[in-house]
């Protein structure tokens, strides 16, 4: 992970951002949405080792569009920071999932997480979730740009 300043990042992440709005206006599809929001953030950024999306479904989490390492399929309702999330309604920055009491561990090189929930145009919750294989990789301008990005979905 090369070390970039605040400014630096926050001017990349505008870059993906104008390049995802681009491509996403030709697709009313959020599916195919989320696919390519998963592979151009996963491709783009070097710190992000598995990046995607979870749908609630009778209280579970169920895998949608993700880029990186095999995930689990499915996040029992009550466990994990994907549900922490979507209980509390707001995004979440793990430093250190170790620290984090019921943290489900799809991939034991994740070391730190971020997660944001929304609402999908069907009206049904859903979580972007990124993870890194470094602890500390997230802060506040990774989780106010996600959420910008995860915006264009709705
Ligand atoms: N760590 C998540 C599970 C999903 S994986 O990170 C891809 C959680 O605790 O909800």
């Amino acid at each position: 992970m090369k070390p970039i300043s605040t400014e630096q990042k926050r001017a990349r992440y505008q870059r993906l951002y104008a390049q995802l709005e681009a491509l996403l206006i030709k697709s009313p599809n959020d599916i195919a949405k989320m696919a390519t929001i998963a592979a151009v953030l996963y491709h783009k950024t070097d710190y992000f080792f598995w990046c995607g999306f979870y749908f609630l479904e009778s209280s579970d989490l169920w895998v949608g569009p993700y880029q990186g390492p095999v995930a689990c399929q499915v996040l029992p309702a009550g466990k994990g920071v994907c549900h922490a999330s979507l209980k509390q309604q707001k995004p979440l920055l793990i430093p250190d999932v170790h620290l984090f009491p019921d943290h489900i561990a799809c991939d034991s090189r994740s070391q730190s997480e971020v997660v944001i929930p929304f609402v999908r145009p069907n009206g049904s919750f859903a979580v972007l979730d990124v993870d890194s294989d470094q602890k500390n990789a997230f802060d506040l301008v990774d989780l106010e740009e996600l959420q910008k990005i995860v915006s264009l979905i709705s």
